[in-house]
């Protein structure tokens, strides 16, 4: 029985509803070299997303089944324990930690903060003109900027914009295996990238198809859609995957 319990086209955005660890099993969508997600969180609180009770152990299944990306940026609030980071596979090395702040800073427990953090693995974006320097902090947001859409945790328009802008190249394909209420989907039709994002939780994901095709809808006018190069996608198999297998194979015979 296949893993994708339903599956929506709108433009250059594949929305797939499923399980991520099997779903990226099972299609490989080899063309897709971006990962951009905002994973069950190890502080969500209880009962957030039933089944997700395991966030680092969820984590490390959905980056092993996506094994094949080129690079991973994960967002997390500052408040997040760094260690559930020791899921991420070795093969993809540390690139770089940014700061996604807010314009006033909030108070949780005993800490004073309420910003984001991304971190990002694997190969960073190409460098070319006005690209070669990575900066390191995001815009600040208004607090409570989220509009509110159904989802308990939505990320903000203007923080995921800016990381799609400068953790993917104009022509890769982002997935998102937690797409939620499809944040990173709309960014990715903002800067018309190709997206791939896969929820699990069917509300949400009816929630995401709205967003985005209205968002498309929007952007239209503005932006040219670049649509996945099968082409591409074939040759970049070929010569990378055998290669890439080897390490992750190592690496996973290397795991205790
Ligand atoms: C932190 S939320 C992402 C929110 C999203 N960034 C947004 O702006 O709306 C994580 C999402 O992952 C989904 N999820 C949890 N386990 C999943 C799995 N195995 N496969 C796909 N989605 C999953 C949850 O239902 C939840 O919507």
């Amino acid at each position: 029985m296949s893993s994708i319990r339903r599956k929506e086209q709108f433009g250059s955005c594949t929305l797939i509803l499923g399980d991520s660890r099997e779903v990226l099993k099972e299609t490989r969508p080899a063309a897709a070299s971006v990962m951009i997600t905002d994973p069950v969180w190890p502080n969500a609180p209880d009962g957030m997303f039933p089944g997700c009770e395991k966030p680092a152990q969820l984590l490390r299944q959905v980056l092993m089944a996506g094994h094949y990306v080129d690079r991973v940026s994960i967002v997390m609030r500052y408040d997040s324990d760094v260690r559930f980071l020791k899921s991420v596979p070795a093969h993809w090395p540390f690139f770089r930690v940014c700061c996604l702040p807010y314009v006033l800073p909030s108070r949780i427990g005993r800490t004073l903060g309420g910003m984001e953090m991304l971190y990002s693995f694997g190969t960073p974006i190409k460098s070319e003109k006005g690209r070669h320097i990575v900066p390191g902090m995001g815009p600040s947001v208004q607090p409570n900027s989220n509009e509110r859409n159904g989802h308990p945790c939505p990320r903000t328009m203007p923080h995921m914009n800016w990381v799609v802008n400068w953790f993917s190249d104009r022509h890769e394909i982002i997935i998102d295996p937690f797409m939620g209420s499809g944040t990173t989907g709309e960014a990715c039709v903002r800067h018309g990238r190709a997206f791939i994002g896969i929820e699990i939780e069917e509300k949400y994901f009816d929630i995401a198809c709205r967003r985005i095709e209205k968002s498309l809808r929007q952007t239209e006018l503005f932006v040219e859609q670049k649509k996945p190069r099968e082409a591409d996608a074939g040759l970049w198999l070929k010569k990378e995957l055998p290669h890439r297998r080897k390490k992750i194979q190592q690496e996973i015979g290397a795991m205790p």
